[in-house]
């Protein structure tokens, strides 16, 4: 948990996706965990708005947790990438162009 929230970096253990692997965790265990957390940081009288940020943190390496396909930097990586060719045809592109000269 230190690790994933930007604790004291002396953390050299495995990656969150490598130390829960072999689990077998669903979104169940996983909201069970995020659920206890949310309910602690508010017993300990947390402001919301910080509760709200660990929350975010906390959904952020879910997809590691659960051993799911990475989505986010997929995500990422695509607006990076140069526009893709366009499929229009040129007719289409044509048809578009000649309607404003109507009179
Ligand atoms: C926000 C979500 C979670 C975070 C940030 C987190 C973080 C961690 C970290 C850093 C470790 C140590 C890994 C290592 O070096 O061996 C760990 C281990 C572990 N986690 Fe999680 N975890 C999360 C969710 C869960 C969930 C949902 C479960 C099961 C319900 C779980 C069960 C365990 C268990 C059993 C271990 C191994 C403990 C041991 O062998 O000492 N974790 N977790």
């Amino acid at each position: 948990m230190t690790f994933a929230f930007g604790g004291p970096s002396r953390y050299t253990g495995k990656t969150l996706r490598a130390a829960h692997a072999s689990m077998n965790l669903n979104e169940m265990h996983f909201n069970a965990v995020a659920e206890n957390l949310q309910a602690a940081l508010k017993d300990l009288k947390v402001p919301d708005d910080l509760i709200a940020q660990v929350m975010t943190i906390a959904g952020s390496v879910k997809s590691d947790v659960l051993n799911l396909p990475k989505e986010e930097p997929a995500a990422a990586k695509e607006e990076t990438k140069p526009a893709p060719v366009k499929e229009e045809p040129a007719s289409v592109k044509e048809e578009s162009k000649a309607e404003p000269a109507k009179d």
